[in-house]
């Protein structure tokens, strides 16, 4: 076990809510792979939330590591049961969102496949690591990160201090994230269609002119849709392509 010194904080006994249990730990390796531990051993089901004050191994989509340094954002995983990804990844950006938002006041903007940005830019992304039947949902929210620190990772990431001029509080910021997301789970237990379709016409990249990025090539076209797998569908030279994994950019020029 990863853990170092975990602590529960918050237990709602008999709750089904998400965040019924939250884990907290002052460091761990990547809160997915040690909420993952948890619940082979037995520990965590559905609703169960690990919380890290930093990751020494933080994982980012793509095989990407996410840079997770002590105090300087929000790295949480939870266990979500019963919910296909496509919609995990609509709830939670829509959680994200809504978060961020009713805190700091201000817009927040998502864009496919499952990023959230502040001003432009990238302010927080989501991971999504399937378990048998469940999926670990893993958050990460920068929050305390200045602006050269930020130019070390990327000149298109932003944090919460840098577009409001503070950072905020991180028990604060995972509570409202927690409220937000159990909300959007019920919705879209009603309607994950719903859920899909509001995070789909949220989306920035839609209708607009993108460099798409792969591994192997770059190439442009236009954002048309998502389809029902979550593939971004792009017009390119009259040829609808689906594109499944790869960073977008929106062009502006
Ligand atoms: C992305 O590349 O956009 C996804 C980043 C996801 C980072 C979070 S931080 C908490 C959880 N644990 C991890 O190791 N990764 C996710």
């Amino acid at each position: 076990m990863e853990l170092s010194a975990p602590r529960l904080i918050r237990r709602i006994e008999g709750s089904s809510r998400i965040g019924s249990r939250v884990w907290h730990t002052p460091s761990v390796g990547s809160t997915n792979a040690a909420l993952r531990e948890l619940a082979d051993g037995g520990c965590a089901g559905h609703g169960a939330v690990l919380w890290a004050g930093e990751q020494t191994a933080g994982r980012g989509r793509l095989g990407r590591k996410w840079v997770s340094p002590r105090g300087a954002g929000l790295f949480v995983s939870v266990l979500v049961a019963g919910a296909e990804n496509r919609i995990l990844y609509s709830m939670a950006s829509l959680a994200i969102r809504g978060a961020i938002s009713s805190i700091h006041h201000i817009p927040c903007a998502l864009k496919w496949p499952n990023d959230v940005l502040v001003g432009g830019k990238k302010v927080a992304g989501i991971l999504i690591e399937q378990r048998s039947d469940d999926a670990i949902l893993g958050i990460g929210i920068n929050t305390g990160m200045t602006r050269p620190e930020l130019d070390r990772i990327s000149p298109e990431a932003t944090s919460l201090l840098v577009a409001t001029g503070r950072g905020g509080d991180h028990a604060v910021l995972l509570d409202r994230l927690l409220d937000h997301l159990e909300e959007q789970y019920i919705r879209s237990s009603r309607s994950s269609d719903l859920v899909f379709q509001e995070w789909k016409s949220a989306l920035v990249t839609l209708g607009h002119s993108v460099e798409v990025q792969t591994a192997r090539e770059t190439w442009r076209g236009v954002a048309v849709d998502v389809a029902l797998d979550g593939s971004l569908l792009v017009l390119n030279d009259k040829r609808l392509v689906r594109v499944y994994a790869a960073d977008v950019r929106i062009r502006t020029r």
